[in-house]
């Protein structure tokens, strides 16, 4: 088959179409002729060399897919030959075929095509694992989505308003702001002119920042809060303020999808094909694809993505 690899760690142009050896599944596992895959944003940093797959994982990029089932492991039920479905992957997503444990499959959403499909897993199994397992956000909560018109975001809006909360973003131009307002963010905040603190007190926050963010995010806490941290663009190290997370009887909480143990993922990803799935096909919960690329030109979505303005996700089809 044919996968993109990283001729070395470093810039989009490490990206290479190449020949490599089809991968081959085991027990518990299912092979996917993959129809599309999309981009995250730590496959830039797994480009870059700063990302590793788990244990045992393909060091091909990619976390997400959609795809028809080619081949099943030993001991695979519920799932057929043929079938279409998406899939949460720990890596291996940017090639032709890829093997995953079967419990990290979901059906593709009623009413979602195949390609659209790649872009629904990392943002979906994310923000539910997140907002809702983590953080419990209840209906009457405010929610806090830093990064309003990502991938997580754009989704989380979506996904908060469904549930029946209030929901505030931050985004760095009016433009975006607006696009989040269409998509149902109540309050918006431009990070560049605002500060969020003084604009928003928040239930639960979905943190894309880290360290940067960190005293402020506690600042806008309310009483009871949560504050889930998932990535850490502004940085790993910073100063948390106990006193007055005690006051508020909050908590700070950070969590990662990708080296959650398989068994974990399977209780995720049944959840949202449960409960997040009937709302994609009811329209409630949109994917929310910014462009779709061939698979080949991996590089030049990289590109696109650091470069910044993508609103929702960036798809690679393996066929064009
Ligand atoms: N822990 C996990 O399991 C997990 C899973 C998925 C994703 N993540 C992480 O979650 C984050 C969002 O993922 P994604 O796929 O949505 O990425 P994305 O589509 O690349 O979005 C990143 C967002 O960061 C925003 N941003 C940049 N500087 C900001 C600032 N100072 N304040 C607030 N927002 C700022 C950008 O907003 P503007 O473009 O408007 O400036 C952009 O919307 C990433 O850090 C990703 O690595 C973690």
């Amino acid at each position: 088959m044919y996968a993109i690899t990283v001729r070395e760690a470093g810039g989009p142009e490490a990206l290479r179409w190449t020949e490599v050896a089809d991968p081959e599944p085991g027990p518990g596992e299912v092979l996917l002729d993959v129809a599309a895959t999309a981009v995250n944003r730590a496959d830039l940093l797994q480009r870059k060399g700063f990302y590793p797959p788990p244990a045992g994982t393909s060091d091909v990029i990619g976390l997400e897919c959609s795809g028809t089932v080619a081949a099943l492991g030993e001991g695979v039920t519920g799932w057929q030959v043929g079938d279409e479905v998406c899939a949460l992957l720990a890596g291996g997503g940017y090639a032709e075929k890829v093997v995953v444990p079967a419990g990290q499959l979901m059906p593709v959403p009623s009413g979602v095509d195949l390609v659209t499909a790649a872009g629904l897993p990392e943002v979906a199994c994310t923000v539910w694992s997140n907002v809702v397992r983590t953080a419990r956000l209840g209906a009457g909560e405010t929610l806090l989505v830093h990064g309003g018109a990502g991938g997580v975001g754009t989704h989380a809006i979506q996904l908060a308003k469904a549930l029946g909360t209030t929901v505030a973003v931050t985004a760095g131009s009016a433009e975006r702001l607006r696009q989040c307002a269409d998509l149902g963010a109540d309050i918006t905040v431009n990070y560049r002119e605002q500060r969020f603190e003084d604009e928003v007190k928040a239930d639960v926050i979905l943190d894309n920042m880290g360290a940067k963010y960190l005293p402020r995010n506690v600042a806008a806490l309310n009483r009871g809060g949560r504050l889930v941290v998932i990535g850490l663009q502004g940085g790993v190290t910073g100063e948390l303020n106990l006193g007055q997370l005690l006051s508020k009887n909050a908590s700070v909480t950070a969590t990662s999808l990708r080296y959650r143990p398989p068994a974990e993922k399977a209780l995720i990803t049944a959840e949202v094909a449960e409960h997040v799935w009937p709302l994609v096909t009811a329209g409630a919960v949109r994917p929310i694809t910014h462009q779709v690329l061939p698979l080949r030109d991996a590089a030049e979505a990289h590109r696109l993505l650091e470069a910044g303005g993508v609103f929702g996700k960036l798809v690679l089809a393996v066929r064009s």
